[in-house]
């Protein structure tokens, strides 16, 4: 698969949410980071802001929930008009039925790993997924510096997903910039979430599409 950027609006401003998401037509995806102030120090927003931003952009929405209880609240998020739901399997109390869900209301079922969670337990989980996410930050913040020590476990998911012969996209999301998305791809990740990398640039779809140059060698 070509490598996809999914620029996070977590860097941009919310005020002007509908501008900032014009500003990165080209993107495959936009990133909705999705925080309670529970299941991480950090509160950003929920269903009433998807819903708007999805009528105000062409460009699909990857909603990723840092929130307690996605069993409850990932369905909304499709119905809010998410593209893709990614739930994290730290809060989640029953991932499988959450992601049979997210796929039966008719979006991609995406699943995230913090840094200290390790994908072995849930080898047998992955066909039931669209999406694996490999947090490369502690979530909660952008701007943080990206964690080396996260490339084995990249490395180990995409030899678990060649094993099993899966169409399934491996994400990256935390500190991804020029300077380490190469070490990414390399590893074998091919969705690349990128939030200071892509607005804190002086044009943020010039960034995109650096990105994605770097990211294909
Ligand atoms: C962090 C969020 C990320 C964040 C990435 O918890 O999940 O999506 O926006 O920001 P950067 O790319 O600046 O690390
Ligand atoms: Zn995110």
């Amino acid at each position: 698969m070509a490598a996809q950027i999914n620029p996070s609006i977590l860097s941009a401003d919310f005020a002007r949410l509908a501008d900032e998401a014009t500003a990165v037509e080209g993107a495959d995806f936009l990133h909705v980071d999705v925080m309670d102030n529970h299941f991480v120090p950090n509160l950003t927003l929920g269903v009433p802001v998807v819903e708007s931003l999805a009528r105000a952009t062409d460009t699909p929405l990857d909603c990723h929930l840092m929130i307690e209880a996605p069993d409850r609240w990932a369905p909304q998020y499709v119905e809010a008009g998410a593209s893709s739901v990614t739930f994290h399997v730290e809060a989640a109390a029953a991932p499988v039925r959450l992601a049979r869900e997210i796929r039966a209301k008719g979006a991609r079922a995406s699943m995230a790993l913090k840094p200290a969670t390790p994908i072995e337990p849930y080898e047998d989980l992955l066909p039931e997924l669209d999406m694996l996410l490999i947090m490369t930050v502690e979530p909660g913040f952008g701007g943080q510096a990206f964690l080396d020590i996260m490339l084995p476990k990249i490395r180990r998911t995409r030899e678990l997903i060649s094993k099993h012969g899966l169409d399934l996209w491996l994400q990256v999301d935390g500190g991804v910039s020029a300077g380490t998305i190469e070490r990414c791809a390399e590893a074998g990740a091919d969705v690349f979430v990128a939030g200071s990398a892509v607005y804190g640039a002086d044009d943020p779809a010039a960034a995109v599409r650096a990105l994605r140059a770097q990211a294909e060698g």
